[in-house]
């Protein structure tokens, strides 16, 4: 069983996709994660993310130790880490380089400890449409900017960083305006997907009708 979550940042796919792994017993794969180390790991070696030929250098070089080493960087889960990652994730050879180890955890997924799953969940930008077309159950989770950047202001308040929150808000639509403007794997619904705006909805509300569909299906 493959389930595929995409949606803008802050809509609430991981959680959404970590509870519904441990409910249903299945791998969780946060792609997000690929493009943070890419984007890392030029940071930390000086480079420029904006250089195509050096991201996918760094992207051919990415394996899944190096992605679990350098997210133990505070940096990779920073705004900065996610701007970092966004201009990555928009050179189509970045997203070429990386699509197989994507894919190839669907042929065979793992939970942390390296333990087979009877299959996974993915959260990401592009996973219904292009890394696992053929999923079995697609979710597009959304909320408005304003909701996303709220959630996000009040996430980094409570890691005691102080961001204005117009800058957060900024930021997310920035990050929105690039992830769905890009010419490869834009970020959109996939025809099938279920879609679910949280705006208003609590996790309760969200989690309780993914599991519905999960069910029905
Ligand atoms: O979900 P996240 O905030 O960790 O993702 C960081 C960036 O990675 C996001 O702005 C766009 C990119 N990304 C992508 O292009 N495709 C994915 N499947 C996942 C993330």
């Amino acid at each position: 069983m493959i389930i595929t979550i995409d949606g803008p940042a802050s809509a609430g796919k991981g959680t959404l996709a970590s509870t519904l792994a441990k409910i249903y017993n299945l791998a969780y794969f946060d792609t997000g994660m690929v493009y943070r180390a890419v984007g890392l790991d030029l940071r930390l070696k000086g480079q420029d993310v904006h250089d195509e030929t050096l991201a996918e250098e760094a992207a051919k070089q990415l394996t899944f130790a190096k992605m679990t080493e350098l997210s133990k960087n505070p940096e990779f889960r920073s705004s900065e880490g996610g701007v970092a990652a966004s201009i990555v994730s928009a050179h189509p050879k970045v997203r070429a380089a990386l699509l197989k180890v994507q894919q190839d955890f669907s042929k065979k997924p793992t939970f942390a400890d390296g333990t087979p799953a009877a299959g996974a969940i993915y959260d990401g930008r592009d996973t219904g449409t292009v890394v696992c077309p053929e999923a079995d159950i697609k979710f597009f989770i959304t909320a408005s900017s304003e909701v996303r950047a709220q959630r996000r202001f009040k996430e980094l308040q409570e890691k005691g960083m102080d961001t204005p929150y117009e800058k957060v808000l900024a930021d997310i639509i920035a990050r929105d305006e690039r992830d769905s403007s890009r010419s490869t794997a834009p970020l959109k619904p996939a025809e099938d997907a279920y879609i679910l705006d949280t705006s208003s909805l609590s996790i309760d509300d969200v989690l309780k009708k993914a599991c519905e569909i999960i069910e029905n299906h």
